[in-house]
């Protein structure tokens, strides 16, 4: 056994812990922060902006607002942002909101403390330079108002690089929150649908670090924790949106998840998500990867079978009346019936605007901008099996074997 671990991130976990922005003695310090949110405006709807800023401004700290993310962030906007972060002098940065609020809070925070930088000197796959910061990024503080991403509790962020195709995560030790707070009133205003799309996203997380070749023993635990959770609660909270209780299941389990992420990483099923997203970046992410994922662990199931069927017994002692499944082709029915129950059955590549005629380019897209995460992967995958997956995953209900 051999591993690293490294979590640097302290986490306020629970209803209304929101309120000890106020006070917590973990806040970076600084007068000057930048409140980041995507551009859709529910944060101001919701009046969360308006809390973060009031509690902000009850320590003495000025913040200005950066509410031009796109739902997928892109390099120009990062680079846009972070220059008035500069500019304004901004000490910390604070992501409000889904999972593109807290990654794009990240890559201002990285991009102001390094002047001159562009994103994609740093990313190390794709067109990127690959090159190292010369300086830490400026502390995150992360809000998470979705359950899915987990980007509260990792290093990573996504982003597109502007007027191209390529989608590309990057992380480093500097790009952890310096504090990160999970309030699960903050998630009562996601809609039933965006709940099961991104709930399931945190399911993929921990399902990826168990069957990454980089899993270790602690991402292993929280990894089946996590899958029992959302099996069992995911498809309840879609029908009861309003039960807090479940609210807080899975705001712990998207944590929990992210947690998974930052010990293990994930495996090359998000890779092609990330492609899907490249070329149609108004496809959900944690929509591309449910499209993907009935191939995907078809291919896991026989590569991985031990694993898989301890993610199917982790999903049956989820039910009321667990049926003793630990068989790796346990999986698969068990996996079917969770996404039937979460309205998200029938999704497919086709719905979400793929073509038959871009497999070859998302296959290569994938190889190209994220091989660390397919390197990841416990079976080799080339250019002609990810085109298979993809193949399977434009009509996933129509699948047979690959
Ligand atoms: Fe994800």
């Amino acid at each position: 056994m051999s591993f690293n671990m490294y979590m640097p991130t302290p986490i306020l976990f629970g209803l209304d812990k929101l309120d000890e922005l106020a006070d917590t003695p973990r806040l970076p310090a600084g007068d000057r922060a930048m409140i980041v949110t995507t551009n859709g405006g529910s944060m101001m709807r919701c009046g969360y902006y308006q809390r973060v800023q009031s509690l902000l401004g009850s320590r003495q700290v000025a913040s200005i607002l950066c509410d031009q993310i796109s739902p997928n962030p892109e390099s120009d906007e990062v680079e846009a942002a972070a220059a008035v972060a500069r500019a304004k002098g901004v000490q910390f940065v604070v992501g409000l909101g889904g999972g593109s609020a807290l990654d794009a809070a990240k890559a201002i925070a990285l991009l102001a403390a390094n002047e001159g930088a562009a994103m994609w000197d740093y990313m190390s796959a794709g067109s990127g330079k690959g090159l190292t910061p010369e300086h830490p990024a400026l502390p995150m503080v992360a809000i998470p108002t979705t359950a899915g991403t987990g980007s509260e509790a990792d290093p990573w962020f996504v982003v597109t690089k502007s007027g191209s195709r390529e989608k590309i995560g990057w992380g480093c030790d500097a790009t952890f929150p310096a504090l990160s707070i999970v309030d699960p009133k903050l998630m009562l205003s996601v809609p039933p649908g965006i709940t099961a799309i991104t709930g399931m996203d945190a399911f993929f997380h921990a399902a990826e670090s168990y069957l990454t070749i980089n899993r270790q023993p602690a991402s292993d635990l929280l990894a089946l924790e996590t899958v029992s959770l959302i099996a069992g609660q995911l498809p309840i909270l879609v029908d009861e949106p309003e039960n807090l209780e479940l609210r807080t299941v899975l705001a712990w389990a998207s944590t929990s998840a992210g947690i998974c992420e930052a010990l293990a990483g994930c495996t090359g099923l998000h890779s092609l998500a990330h492609a899907v997203g490249a070329l149609h970046p108004e496809a959900p992410h944690g929509a591309a990867l449910i499209a993907l994922s009935r191939a995907w662990f078809l291919i896991m199931a026989e590569a991985e079978p031990e694993r898989m069927g301890d993610l199917a017994m982790a999903m049956d002692q989820a039910a009321e009346d667990p049926a003793g499944c630990c068989d790796p082709a346990d999986f698969h029915p068990l996996f079917t019936s969770m996404l039937e129950d979460c309205g998200l059955g029938a999704l497919g590549l086709a719905d979400l605007g793929v073509q038959e005629d871009e497999i070859e380019e998302l296959a290569e897209n994938a190889l190209w901008t994220m091989p660390a995460l397919l390197d990841a992967t416990p079976v080799e995958l080339d250019k002609e099996d990810l085109m298979a997956i993809l193949a399977a995953s434009m009509h996933p209900d129509e699948m047979e074997r690959l």
